[in-house]
């Protein structure tokens, strides 16, 4: 099917959090730009009418970056509901009469990944996935077997090109310009590698709990919610080579390759941690053993990468809410004084704004040649709802561009490096909230000297 635009927009999982937060004020946005010429079919089970739909979508964009009178007006009139079980042919019957003509819908999964295979089936069953792409919501299975599983599902009726595994932090221009500045810029590439770069730290931590999604979270834990999509996703675009053309899938084999290059996790690399106070979390189970925290360190075996460690820190209740990589050089040596001075870095903000800064040292005034620490800084603000992410994917999706989407390859590969430590295997410490995790992560770290916390 190629680049042939969608012509109408279907997504399940309508009267979702997901679907409230993120997918209707993406929607309004694509009206007001009108990129949104064609049906917007919401489906759900919630016993809703099509009245209570529209008043659920003005909720959703009045509290998720505001109404705004022309886009919500043009979403109201092409918003269509069913509302029926995923279970049930009638449902999809109906859904392929309200597709009418519509030749290349886009079926956007907003579900839980055990409903992915079912409403599949009854896609195709129903003819509605004829000349359909499909765009699949994270996680992507919950562990390899799933996931290869999952794949294969959709594979016996749609084609890979046509299916969207959706990562928003690839819609993230702060994500997407850690490729960007590495390749753009002629000064980082000659140092970006294992003779210059000491080791790297991706600190993905957030100052709020599970924030009322306990019953989803208690089945995931921080590996499957964050490690394996989001921050492996921002690795690859620390660690991959040049892609040798603009090219979707050029560009999408180099991500692949970093992966295959990282060995499985190794239950001594990693440190699981959970928040004090997350066993009483509505929908969290009484004895639970879940990560809420997660820090591990891994190897890229390539010939750039090999022997550099990289740690990888993600968690809930934490002291603050950013996700920055620190890619720490290797030391000076002591030319000055007596002192070894600091070792310099490079840091990339991804959330929740765009920086990136260098970390140097500089003489203060005086006769003594003593420096003092500075960062060499470029910011920018960005949108804090990230509500661009979600229509930009959308949009790619629309006009089947995947490059910013998981190919089946990526996911397996992400799949298979932290498949060895998911479930209750390694036990979980507890840490107090607003905290940065239990105190065995930093013995992890201890040797390339600790944490480098990210400042608020
Ligand atoms: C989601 C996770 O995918 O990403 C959440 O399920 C997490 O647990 C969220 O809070 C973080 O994304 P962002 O864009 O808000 O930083």
């Amino acid at each position: 099917m190629s680049q042939t635009p969608s012509d109408a927009l279907v997504f399940f999982g309508a009267t979702g959090d997901l679907a409230h937060k993120k997918i209707f004020p993406a929607l309004q946005r694509l009206a007001k730009r009108g990129k949104l010429n064609m049906p917007v079919i919401g489906v759900a089970k919630a016993g809703w009418n099509l009245d209570q739909f529209k008043l659920r979508a003005k909720q959703s964009v009045e509290q998720y970056g505001g109404l705004d009178a022309g886009g919500f007006g043009k979403l109201l009139s092409v918003l269509k509901y069913i509302d029926g079980d995923y279970a049930d042919p009638e449902t999809f019957r109906q859904l392929r009469q309200e597709l009418e003509t519509a030749k290349h819908p886009l079926h956007y999964l907003a579900i839980p990944p055990s409903l992915f295979a079912e409403v599949v089936k009854q896609l195709d069953a129903s003819g509605s996935s004829q000349g359909a792409r499909v765009v699949v919501e994270k996680p992507f299975g919950h562990d390899l077997a799933s996931a290869q599983a999952l794949n294969q599902t959709l594979h016996a009726t749609l084609k890979e090109e046509d299916i969207f595994r959706i990562d928003h932090y690839l819609g993230k221009n702060a994500v997407q310009n850690v490729l960007f500045f590495r390749f753009a810029n002629s000064f980082i590439e000659p140092i970006w590698n294992r003779r210059y770069v000491e080791s790297v730290q991706i600190t993905m931590a957030e100052d709020f709990g599970v924030a009322g999604r306990g019953a989803f979270y208690d089945q995931a834990g921080t590996i499957r919610d964050v490690v394996q999509n989001h921050l492996l996703q921002l690795l690859s675009n620390v660690a991959m080579e040049p892609p040798p053309s603009n090219d979707v899938e050029r560009m999408r084999d180099e991500k692949v390759k970093v992966l295959r290059s990282i060995p499985a996790l190794r239950p001594e690399d990693v440190v699981r941690g959970q928040f004090m106070g997350y066993r009483n979390e509505p929908g969290v189970k009484p004895g639970s053993q879940v990560e809420t925290f997660v820090a591990l360190r891994l190897y890229i075996n390539s010939w750039r990468w090999k022997g550099v460690p990289f740690y990888i820190r993600a968690g809930k209740s934490l002291p603050v809410t950013t996700t920055e990589v620190m890619a720490k050089l290797k030391q000076p040596p002591a030319i000055f004084s007596d002192a070894i001075p600091p070792a310099n870095y490079f840091r990339f903000r991804v959330t929740p704004d765009l920086a990136i800064a260098i970390g140097a040292l500089v003489k203060i005034p005086g006769d003594d040649l003593h420096g003092e620490h500075i960062e060499l800084l470029a910011a920018e603000h960005s949108d804090p709802a990230e509500l661009q992410a979600y229509e930009e994917l959308l949009e790619d999706a629309m006009h089947g561009n995947s490059v910013r989407f998981a190919r089946q390859d990526y996911v397996e590969e992400a799949w298979r490096i932290v498949d060895p430590v998911l479930g209750n295997q390694i036990p979980v410490d507890a840490y107090a909230p607003g905290t940065w995790g239990p105190a065995e992560a930093d013995a992890l770290v201890h040797q390339d000297g600790g944490w480098l916390n990210p400042q608020p």
